[in-house]
């Protein structure tokens, strides 16, 4: 089945880095006249299945945007809900991911419970001396809250001397991101319908290309993938080029 899917994309030219924002989780539910609740469970069974399959292609990493900065502001059953899920993924995903699969996760650990930081960076650790694809969970990640953290420890570089304004690059400043040292996505894909980035990867995705689609994210299969992947081997990337 893989194999034939497979087919119509050209595994020598995969993107390197793919990015995904899970949306559609409460519409899923609500056409189905189910609680959110379970929007988000069949959400993250659907990332299992996507983490997977973009490990056996060869992705060399994976950004899955997980919780925003801006979620916290749902109703507090919505986000307690949300971080349970998170937390029995991080308790398993050690036994269940594939044994080269790197995890890391980026965002604003410091707003996490003092548990699921622990178990964040439990997994971040047991995983650390992996060589296979890079898995990026963000997790109240807000882009501009990203690019202001970045920007902090360039202005505390300023300050002790060690950097002049006029010094500062895009090297320096992107090697504050929670991102530091990995490439940027090539391909960005939204389901849901949405077509907006939502504060995702705001400073990383210059360059990205986007594939959006009305699927919702539970239902989104590896075939939706696929038709992504080889949507973005057909686009001609000029970066500003001719
Ligand atoms: C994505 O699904 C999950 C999170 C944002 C955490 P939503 O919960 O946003 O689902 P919709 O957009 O309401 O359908
Ligand atoms: C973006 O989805 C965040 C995640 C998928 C985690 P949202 O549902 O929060 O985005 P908006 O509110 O539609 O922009
Ligand atoms: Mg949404």
């Amino acid at each position: 089945m893989i194999h034939l899917r497979k087919k119509k994309i050209d595994l020598e030219r995969l993107p390197r880095h793919i990015a995904i924002i899970m949306d559609g989780n409460g519409r899923w539910a609500r056409r189905r006249g189910l609680p959110r609740s379970a929007g988000h469970a069949a959400g993250a069974e659907n990332f299992k299945t996507i983490v997977r399959f973009c490990g056996e292609i060869g992705i060399s990493y994976l950004t899955v945007y997980a919780f925003s900065t801006e979620n916290w502001s749902r109703p507090i059953d919505e986000v307690d809900n949300l971080m349970r899920l998170l937390e029995e993924y991080l308790d398993k995903a050690y036994t269940e991911l594939d044994d080269r699969v790197r995890v890391r996760i980026i965002g604003e650990r410091e707003m996490l419970s003092e548990v699921l930081r622990t178990k964040v960076e439990k997994l971040e650790a047991d995983t650390a001396e992996r060589t296979g694809m890079v898995l990026n969970i963000a997790l109240s990640y807000g882009g501009r809250q990203e690019i202001l953290h970045a920007v902090r420890l360039l202005a505390e570089k300023v300050e002790s001397g060690t950097v002049k304004p006029a010094d500062i690059t895009e090297e320096m400043l992107s090697k504050g991101l929670y991102t530091a040292g990995q490439p940027d996505p090539d391909l960005i894909i939204r389901p849901s319908g949405e077509k907006r980035l939502s504060n995702f990867l705001l400073w990383q995705a210059a360059y990205a290309e986007f594939w959006y689609s009305d699927i919702l994210w539970p239902s989104f299969k590896t075939a939706h993938l696929v038709e992504a992947i080889a949507a973005f081997q057909k686009r001609d990337r000029r970066f500003g080029g001719v």
